[in-house]
This record gives structure tokens, sequence and C-alpha cells, in this order.
């Protein structure tokens, strides 16, 4: 059986999750879910690394030990990763027992193989980062982060003869030429190669810092933090000698982006070598996300929150954009404008309307029953089934070798092909006419494969529209128990299966206000499901009665109510109109939930599907407002369930 290991880097628990944590793991995320499509054994890990001077330096300035502090931004990554869909298999801490036994068992192995040693070493220092600096490092002759002068200190330590391996690493990436990807990381890694390799000082003096594993051979020294860090990507698989470790080690991709090429290019290789475990298969290097300002930095209010995205646009749409929008391997620009736009024009435009088209047209045309293919395929069918063939293609050669916006490409001209495939063969024409049906039903049979299909490919990007795609279409197999080979067959839909079409799969968004960086206006209906009409618009211009008809207006019961997480003013029912909608309206504040079960209101109903804190609205209830207060717009008397306000 095919097997596949991914790491993402383990995360320093100085900083809270942000956009460029969130990219790697959901790339992580995307490969672990593809190798399971095809069928492959899968593991994929993540974590936190949370010794060294710049955690304990954190913990300190809030007046914490550094467990305490460890424990606490740990927990949110932990808590960040299911809410963007993430599956992983393990969340490793560098402060698990486990852990620090593994490291401590590798130091005592190296060092008795006579590859550490202990000497003095004297450089330049400083004293704000508590680090030596080299001369490459400093800019003139200053510490870059404090730009004071650095002083010359002499410190024992242990280091680590990571010179001796600097041909056997040069011989491993010429002869392994796909070992780091892409290329020019590569080359970047055999350019350092080119000067000589110093040795690596892979000890602290406790006295200066405790936060950190205590060397199995001196108790005065703690381990410096790469050394320890970098050996979670095998202890986590119970290194040395754990089923796992043996079975999925030889498959080894980690991910990382460029910030850490050296030490997973150059000391991690070297550990592996002296440490007698054999090399990684791959390392996987991702450019920088940077945002509309530059870089991203806390200080400069530009870093990008994943919840905050996914909570505003929803985590599938956040997980598309980022891998469709970065070339794996360059750097991309983040703006919330471009992600506004790739929603509009790709999910709510292209994905979304095609899936609601076809699964409206069969609701239509064949009470929502799945047609034969009941003519000879003509040459349009023939060309959209090609779309359908290399997206198929593409994915299955472009996500094992990173280029997931190709992947993404390929299948959006798919889709593109499938919506200009319903224009010209006009489903609605051919129901007109009876000696068309064999035609109408391979049309659609045509169209609700090629959704299904689509709904495969889409799986390990977008998880949760896949499930719901495929629900709709009346499968049972959900997105996690895809399977390439047999769900990617054209033709395996069952003929006479329900469908059911649903709300829109992704409503449209409104651009983001830029200058003061609100969340975007959700599209017009959601807007005015949010705020109640206002009283002093007496003077409003006349309307036709006919386009007043227009307006769906119906009565309801609440039967469902609770607030939106983090918004005063939201809350999200449930309205039974017939049929349950669900509406996110703004009346929190007036009306709380625990009050509104069992209540008739009136609401308009055939308003365009909207998005407010990333839940979806389809209405809005009618209020009136009174000074501060908002009194809802109640019948007369009790009303059955979706009588219509004439
Ligand atoms: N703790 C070390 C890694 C040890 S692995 C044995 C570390 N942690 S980190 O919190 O700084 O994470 C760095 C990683 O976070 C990058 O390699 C990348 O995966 C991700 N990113 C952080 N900022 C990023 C961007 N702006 N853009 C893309 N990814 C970036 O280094």
């Amino acid at each position: 059986m095919n097997r596949f290991y991914i790491t993402t880097p383990i995360y320093y628990v100085n900083a809270e999750p942000h956009i460029g944590h969130a990219y790697t793991t959901i790339v992580a995320d995307v490969l672990n879910r593809f190798y399971k499509m095809m069928g492959s054994r899968t593991f994929f890990l993540t974590g936190t690394d949370e010794h060294g001077d710049k955690i304990a330096q954190a913990a300190r300035a809030e007046g914490i030990s550094p467990k305490a502090y460890a424990d606490r931004i740990s927990g949110l990554f932990r808590q960040t990763w299911p809410k963007l869909d993430v599956q992983n298999d393990k969340f490793i801490r560098t402060t698990d027992s486990e852990h620090v036994q593994v490291v401590q068992y590798v130091l005592q192995k190296v060092y008795d193989a006579g590859e550490i040693y202990f000497s003095s070493y004297k450089g330049l220092y400083c004293v704000g980062c508590e680090r030596f600096y080299t001369e490459r490092e400093m800019v003139d002759g200053k510490c870059p982060d404090h730009d004071k002068p650095l002083i010359e200190r002499e410190e024992a330590n242990y280091f680590f003869r990571m010179s001796k391996y600097q041909d056997w690493l040069i011989e491993h990436l010429q002869s392994n030429p796909d070992c780091i990807r892409p290329e020019r990381y590569r080359n970047e890694v055999l350019a350092f190669l080119r000067e000589p390799l110093e040795d690596l000082c892979i000890s602290r003096p406790a006295e200066r810092l405790d936060w950190g594993i205590p060397l199995p051979f001196d108790a005065n020294y703690v381990t410096y933090v790469w050394f320890d860090a970098l050996l979670n990507y095998v202890s986590a698989l119970g290194y040395p000698d754990g089923d796992l470790y043996r079975e999925l080690w030889p498959v080894a991709n980690h991910l990382i982006a460029k910030d850490i090429l050296k030490p997973h290019g150059i000391y991690w290789p070297a550990m592996l070598k002296a440490a007698g475990i054999p090399m990684y298969r791959h390392l996987n290097v991702h450019g920088y996300w940077k945002s509309d300002e530059g870089k991203m930095s806390k200080s400069h209010g530009t870093v990008v929150r994943p919840l905050d995205m996914a909570s505003v646009y929803g985590a599938e749409a956040f997980r598309y954009f980022l891998l469709r929008e970065m070339v794996f391997g360059l750097d991309a620009n983040f703006s919330k404008d471009a992600l506004v736009q790739r929603i509009n024009a790709d999910l709510a435009n292209d994905l979304g309307n095609l899936f609601s088209r076809s699964l409206a047209m069969t609701e239509r045309y064949f009470d929502g029953q799945i047609p034969p293919f009941a003519s000879e395929p003509d040459d349009m069918d023939r060309d959209l089934a090609g779309k359908v063939d290399n997206a198929l293609h593409q994915f299955r050669e472009e996500i094992p070798a990173l280029g997931f916006h190709k992947a993404l490409m390929a299948i959006w001209e798919c889709i593109g092909a499938a919506n200009k495939y319903i224009d010209y063969t006009a489903p609605w024409t051919l129901a007109k006419d009876p000696n068309l049906l064999p035609r109408l039903q391979t049309v659609m049979r045509t169209l609700l494969e090629v959704n299904r299909i689509v709904a495969v490919l889409v799986s390990p990007f977008m998880p949760a529209t896949s499930s719901q795609m495929l629900q709709r279409l009346g499968l049972e197999t959900r997105s996690a128990d895809l399977r390439l080979e047999s769900d990617g067959a054209w033709g395996t839909l069952v003929g006479g299966t329900k469908v059911f079409k649903g709300e829109s799969l992704f409503p449209r968004v409104e651009a983001a206000d830029k200058k003061q960086g609100k969340p975007p206006k959700p599209a017009q209906a959601g807007k005015k499901a949010e705020v109640a009409p206002k009283t002093e618009d007496t003077d409003a211009p006349q309307i036709d009665i006919d386009i007043f008809r227009q307006v769906d207006l119906r009565v309801g019961r609440i039967t469902a109510a609770e607030k939106v997480p983090k918004s005063e003013k939201l809350v999200k029912l449930l309205v039974d109109i017939g049929e349950n909608r669900q509406i996110v309206a703004g009346i929190a504040k007036t009306h709380p939930p625990e009050g509104l079960v069992g209540k008739q209101v009136v609401i308009v109903a055939n308003l365009k599907p909207a998005k407010l804190m990333g839940i979806e609205s389809h209405g809005m209830v009618l209020a009136v407002r009174d000074g501060n207060d908002l009194k809802l717009i109640v019948p007369e008397a009790e009303t059955p369930p979706g009588g219509k306000i004439a």
C-alpha cells in the first residue's frame, strides 16, 4: 500500500496563528486529503515549538511561567485547525514528555558517537536578544533587532560536528534532485553549501536560559531550540522503534516556508545522518504571504488572522483562495478585495451557478430524478467530456507536484465549459418539444455527472462543499471517503435517484470597505435583513403595484433562535414558512433569542441569499424602528405558516 507522511513546521508559541501558518497547514491538509483519495495510508503532523529564549521572553512579558504561556498559545493553534477544516492526525508539543525523551536519546547517541564536542566560543553577543550574532547576520556591526553595538563575549558550549556532513549532503542533493522542491530552493541550499559549513552550537548555559531540554550528558546546559524542534518529526512517530516510525519515515514530506530553509535543508539532514536516521524524502518550500501594505507585522496591524477570515467569508472560501492565489514556491499578496473577487467570480458565479442551475433544471424537468443517458453523445458532449478528463488528469499530476493553482485552473476550466454547455444546449428549449426528451435527458445527465466529478475534484480543497454537493446529488459518499479511482469514473450516478437543489453554495459578498478595514457589506439581501426599515423614509418615491408584488412576503413561526457569536446585534433564526428558513436578523439587542422561539413574524422570502458573519441568511424579518426600540411586525391573529401577504 502506498504511504504518505506530511508535516508542517511546529509553530512558535510567541505569536497567535496568522495567515502564513494557516497557509502551510491548509496545504498540508490538501495534500493529505489528496493522498487519502488516492488510496494511500497517510499521516499528518502539526504542532507547536515551545522552548527557547523567544518564548521565555514572551512569557516574562506577560508575567507568567513559560509553560503556562505555552499552554495558552499552543491551545490557540490546536483550536484553530479544525475551524479551517484541517484534519491533522497528531498535534505535537515540544514540551510533551515523549518528545523530550527522544531529544535526549538522540543527543546521547550522537554524543557517544563522538559527534558532539565541548569548546569555548568567542563571538559578538547581543544582551537584548541573549544570543550571539555571526558576521553575516549583523548590520553595521550592530544587532539587527536592537540596533545596538554587539559586545565580545566568550562562552563554553557544546558543538555538533555539522561541517563533517557537508560533502555527503551535497552528494545527496545532487543525486536526488527532487529532494528539495521547487528547484530554486534546492539551488539556494546548494549555494549555502558552496561556503564551508561551520559546526553548530547546540547548547545554551542553563544559567542564562533554563527554558529548554537539559543535555543528558551535562545538566548545566539546555538544548538549542532548533536541535530540539527538528526532532519532532521523528519523535511524533515513536522513534526509534515505533511502528509508525518504521512505516512512515521513509515517505516523510516536510512542508515549510522559505524563512526556515537553512535549518531544514542543512542542520536537519546533518542531524539525521549523524543519528543514523535515513534522510527525509522531500522538503517542500513555499514563498511568503505579504499583505497589501507590504510585510505582515503586528506593529503595522497588517496581520491577517485566519479565524477572522473564516468567520466573515467562510473557511471553505478562504482555503480555496489561498490555494488558488499562491503559486507554490513564490510570494503572494493577500488582500480582502482579491478574496472577495474570487468568492464572487469563481465560487458564487462559476461553481455555485453551475450547481444550482443543473439541479434546478433537474427538479423542473424531471421532478428531481436523475435522468438516463438516452441519446448518443454529440460533439458538444464530447468536448465537455474532454474538459472533465483534462481536469482529472491535471488533478492527479499537479497536486503531487505542488501545482495546486494549476489543478484548480483545470477544474475551473471544466466548470466554465459546463456553464457554456448549458447556454448552448439550452435545456429550456429542449423541454418544450416532447420529441427532444431523449436529448434533454442526455444533456441533464451529462451536467449532473460533471457536477459530481467537480464535487470529487474540489474535495481536498473544500471538503465541506464537496460533501454538500455529493449529498444534494443524492449520493451517500462524503468527501473524506472519496477514492479517485472509483469516484472519478464517468457515469456512476444512478438514474432515478432524487437530487435536491438546496440553498446556494456560495452567496455573493460585497467588497471590503478598504479605508476603515471593515468586514464586507453583505450583498443587498443580507444588508436589508440586518436593519429594520427606517421611519423617516416617508418621501420615498412611488412604485408600481407590480413592483411591490415582486416582494414575496410570508408569515412564519420562529422555531429556533441563537445568538451569532461575536456579534451584539445578530441572531440566527429558523423560521417555518412551510419549510424551515435560516435567517440572520439584526434584532438581538431588543429581542434576545430566548424570547423569540414560537413567535410569528413576517418575512421577505425571496431576497437573494447573503452571508452575515459567515452565516447564510435567506430572507429578512420585518420590524419597525421606534427610537432605540425595534418592534417586530406580526399578523393580527394566528396564521398558518407560509401564509402569503397580499
Ligand atoms: N518554530 C519554528 C519551526 C520549527 S520546525 C521544526 C518556526 N516557527 S514559526 O512560528 O516562525 O513558523 C514559521 C512558518 O510559519 C513558516 O515556515 C511558514 O510555514 C509559516 N509562515 C509564517 N509566516 C508566513 C508568511 N507570511 N507567509 C507564508 N508562510 C509563513 O519557524
